[in-house]
């Protein structure tokens, strides 16, 4: 019941996209377990989402949480358009990753990052982790949804998924899929100065390997 009552709610919110893109959120509200990431932000404060895409998880968290400051950025032109065009009715902002300068240091308490650092090759993940570091406020929380390389048979129908999204139907702009080891984005958080508070699988009942890391600025 809730899951209908949310695709409803996604669906009126985006009802400006075309059907092709409405499909693929309602697909993408399916295959992510996005309750217990919105689980680890509070009702009061402020949000960003780095790699936001077309704002869904904004949407979602909003709508648990109504006092939110929403704000969504992404490298992707095409999608941050989107999304300011057909989010008219929810308080929410988008901006591009080319105005990140007007994101003010130490605001955030909360910054979110979920499916975007498998398509970013890890050399690069320092400036997407040093943008989380800048906008969050000391003790501010960094939250990472991503998909990992174990057990093998969910990483294979994850990177096959993936790469027909990225390379195929170019749904997603990003570099060819790399599912890392849940060592490896603990030694990287560790790397760009966050402290682990929490990592959990949130793979069960799924077939994607799904992994959150909650982490706190470090200094
Ligand atoms: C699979 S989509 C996930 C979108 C959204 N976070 C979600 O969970 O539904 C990956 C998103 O990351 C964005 N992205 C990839 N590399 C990025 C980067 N370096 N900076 C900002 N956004 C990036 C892509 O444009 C795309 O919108």
């Amino acid at each position: 019941m809730k899951r209908l009552s949310e695709i409803a709610y996604l669906l009126r919110c985006y009802k400006r996209l075309p059907l092709r893109t409405r499909l693929f959120v309602v697909v993408r509200y399916l295959v992510c377990p996005w309750d217990d990431i919105i689980d680890q932000i509070s009702d009061s404060g402020s949000v960003l989402d780095i790699g936001c895409g077309h704002g869904l998880f904004l949407l979602l968290a909003k709508r648990r949480f109504p006092r939110l400051n929403c704000v969504g950025i992404d490298h992707d032109i095409r999608k941050i358009r989107l999304a300011v065009t057909s989010v008219r009715d929810v308080n929410v902002s988008f901006v591009a990753n080319t105005e990140a300068g007007q994101l003010k240091p130490s605001t955030f308490d909360f910054v979110t990052v979920s499916d975007v650092l498998y398509s970013v090759p890890p050399h690069r993940w320092a400036e997407i982790f040093s943008l989380a570091h800048r906008c969050l406020k000391p003790n501010g929380v960094l939250i990472i949804k991503e998909t990992v390389e174990k057990p093998k048979w969910k990483y294979y129908i994850c990177l096959a998924q993936e790469t027909v999204a990225l390379k195929i139907l170019k749904y997603t702009k990003g570099h060819s899929p790399r599912l890392e080891s849940v060592e490896f984005y603990l030694s990287q958080l560790d790397a760009n100065d966050f402290v682990i508070r929490e990592h959990r699988r949130l793979d069960s009942g799924y077939p994607w390997p799904h992994h959150m890391f909650v982490a706190k600025k470090g200094w």
